[in-house]
Protein backbone atom coordinates (compact mmCIF):
# COMPACT_ATOMS: atom_id res chain seq x y z
CA UNK A 1 0.00 0.00 0.00
CA UNK A 2 1.24 3.23 -0.85
CA UNK A 3 0.88 6.94 1.64
CA UNK A 4 1.98 10.27 1.14
CA UNK A 5 2.65 12.04 4.07
CA UNK A 6 1.93 16.29 2.73
CA UNK A 7 3.51 18.65 5.32
CA UNK A 8 2.38 22.43 5.36
CA UNK A 9 2.50 25.39 7.07
CA UNK A 10 -0.64 23.99 8.47
CA UNK A 11 0.43 20.24 10.33
CA UNK A 12 0.09 17.20 8.82
CA UNK A 13 -1.90 16.52 5.82
CA UNK A 14 -2.94 12.79 5.64
CA UNK A 15 -3.43 11.41 2.27
CA UNK A 16 -4.09 7.30 2.34
CA UNK A 17 -5.47 4.71 0.64
CA UNK A 18 -7.16 1.29 1.38
CA UNK A 19 -8.29 1.11 4.96
CA UNK A 20 -8.91 4.39 5.47
CA UNK A 21 -7.08 7.67 7.39
CA UNK A 22 -7.23 5.96 10.78
CA UNK A 23 -5.72 2.77 9.56
CA UNK A 24 -2.96 4.05 7.74
CA UNK A 25 -2.68 6.59 10.76
CA UNK A 26 -2.52 3.14 12.95
CA UNK A 27 0.29 1.67 10.53
CA UNK A 28 2.12 4.68 10.94
CA UNK A 29 2.16 5.18 14.37
CA UNK A 30 3.32 1.54 14.87
CA UNK A 31 6.24 2.25 12.04
CA UNK A 32 7.18 5.05 13.88
CA UNK A 33 7.43 3.83 17.32
CA UNK A 34 9.68 1.14 15.74
CA UNK A 35 11.96 3.55 14.06
CA UNK A 36 11.76 5.42 17.87
CA UNK A 37 12.66 2.48 19.78
CA UNK A 38 15.14 1.41 16.90
CA UNK A 39 16.87 4.25 16.84
CA UNK A 40 17.25 4.85 20.42
CA UNK A 41 15.06 7.63 21.06
CA UNK A 42 13.62 6.25 23.82
CA UNK A 43 17.58 6.46 25.38
CA UNK A 44 16.83 9.81 26.18
CA UNK A 45 13.73 10.71 25.41
CA UNK A 46 11.85 7.94 27.22
CA UNK A 47 9.71 5.14 26.24
CA UNK A 48 7.15 6.87 26.74
CA UNK A 49 8.72 10.09 25.21
CA UNK A 50 8.59 11.85 28.66
CA UNK A 51 12.17 12.74 29.09
CA UNK A 52 15.41 12.19 30.87
CA UNK A 53 18.50 13.10 29.81
CA UNK A 54 16.72 14.64 26.56
CA UNK A 55 13.72 16.72 27.27
CA UNK A 56 10.18 15.66 27.72
CA UNK A 57 8.65 15.60 23.81
CA UNK A 58 4.88 14.57 25.02
CA UNK A 59 4.83 18.25 25.96
CA UNK A 60 7.34 20.31 23.51
CA UNK A 61 6.18 23.18 22.19
CA UNK A 62 8.35 23.12 18.68
CA UNK A 63 6.29 23.23 15.20
CA UNK A 64 6.14 19.58 13.44
CA UNK A 65 9.42 21.98 11.28
CA UNK A 66 11.22 22.07 14.08
CA UNK A 67 10.76 18.78 15.11
CA UNK A 68 12.07 17.73 11.98
CA UNK A 69 15.13 20.06 12.16
CA UNK A 70 15.92 18.84 14.81
CA UNK A 71 16.01 15.13 14.77
CA UNK A 72 17.70 15.47 11.12
CA UNK A 73 19.94 18.43 12.43
CA UNK A 74 20.62 17.60 16.09
CA UNK A 75 21.77 20.46 18.71
CA UNK A 76 25.20 21.41 18.55
CA UNK A 77 26.67 21.23 22.06
CA UNK A 78 23.71 18.72 23.02
CA UNK A 79 23.87 15.04 23.45
CA UNK A 80 21.19 15.42 20.50
CA UNK A 81 23.06 14.35 17.79
CA UNK A 82 22.02 14.67 13.89
CA UNK A 83 20.01 11.77 12.55
CA UNK A 84 19.64 12.59 8.82
CA UNK A 85 22.36 10.40 7.64
CA UNK A 86 20.33 7.53 9.82
CA UNK A 87 16.84 8.17 9.33
CA UNK A 88 15.27 9.16 6.24
CA UNK A 89 12.99 11.88 5.72
CA UNK A 90 9.97 10.44 5.33
CA UNK A 91 10.77 8.53 8.17
CA UNK A 92 11.27 11.41 10.36
CA UNK A 93 8.44 12.72 9.27
CA UNK A 94 6.60 9.49 10.60
CA UNK A 95 8.47 9.76 14.25
CA UNK A 96 6.53 12.92 14.42
CA UNK A 97 3.75 12.15 13.58
CA UNK A 98 4.01 9.49 16.53
CA UNK A 99 5.12 12.15 18.71
CA UNK A 100 1.97 14.29 18.27
CA UNK A 101 0.27 11.23 19.22
CA UNK A 102 1.99 10.90 22.69
CA UNK A 103 0.73 15.03 23.23
CA UNK A 104 -0.56 15.74 26.65
CA UNK A 105 -1.48 18.58 28.14
C1 LIG B 1 22.00 10.74 23.65
C2 LIG B 1 20.72 11.33 24.05
C3 LIG B 1 19.67 11.59 22.96
C4 LIG B 1 19.22 10.74 21.99
C5 LIG B 1 19.64 9.30 21.70
C6 LIG B 1 18.18 11.45 21.27
N1 LIG B 1 18.03 12.70 21.80
FE1 LIG B 1 16.68 14.10 21.21
N2 LIG B 1 17.47 15.42 22.52
C7 LIG B 1 18.46 15.15 23.44
C8 LIG B 1 18.79 16.36 24.17
C9 LIG B 1 19.81 16.50 25.28
C10 LIG B 1 17.96 17.37 23.64
C11 LIG B 1 17.92 18.85 24.03
C12 LIG B 1 18.68 19.63 22.99
C13 LIG B 1 17.87 20.80 22.55
O1 LIG B 1 17.05 20.62 21.66
O2 LIG B 1 18.03 21.86 23.12
C14 LIG B 1 17.13 16.73 22.60
C15 LIG B 1 16.16 17.39 21.87
C16 LIG B 1 15.26 16.78 21.04
C17 LIG B 1 14.12 17.41 20.43
C18 LIG B 1 13.69 18.86 20.62
C19 LIG B 1 12.61 18.88 21.68
C20 LIG B 1 12.18 20.25 22.11
O3 LIG B 1 10.99 20.42 22.42
O4 LIG B 1 13.02 21.15 22.17
C21 LIG B 1 13.49 16.47 19.70
C22 LIG B 1 12.21 16.63 18.89
C23 LIG B 1 14.24 15.23 19.83
N3 LIG B 1 15.31 15.46 20.66
C24 LIG B 1 13.90 14.04 19.23
C25 LIG B 1 14.70 12.91 19.24
C26 LIG B 1 14.45 11.73 18.46
C27 LIG B 1 13.25 11.51 17.57
C28 LIG B 1 15.49 10.88 18.70
C29 LIG B 1 15.75 9.53 18.04
C30 LIG B 1 15.88 9.56 16.61
C31 LIG B 1 16.35 11.51 19.67
N4 LIG B 1 15.85 12.74 19.96
C32 LIG B 1 17.48 10.92 20.22
C33 LIG B 1 19.06 13.94 23.64
C34 LIG B 1 18.92 12.82 22.84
Amino acid sequence: MSLIILVGAAGLVWVGTAGGQGAVQAEVLDEAKRLYLANGCYACHGLEGRGNVGPDLTRTTKSDEEIVARIANGRAGTAMAPFRDKISAEDIRKIVVYLRSLTRP
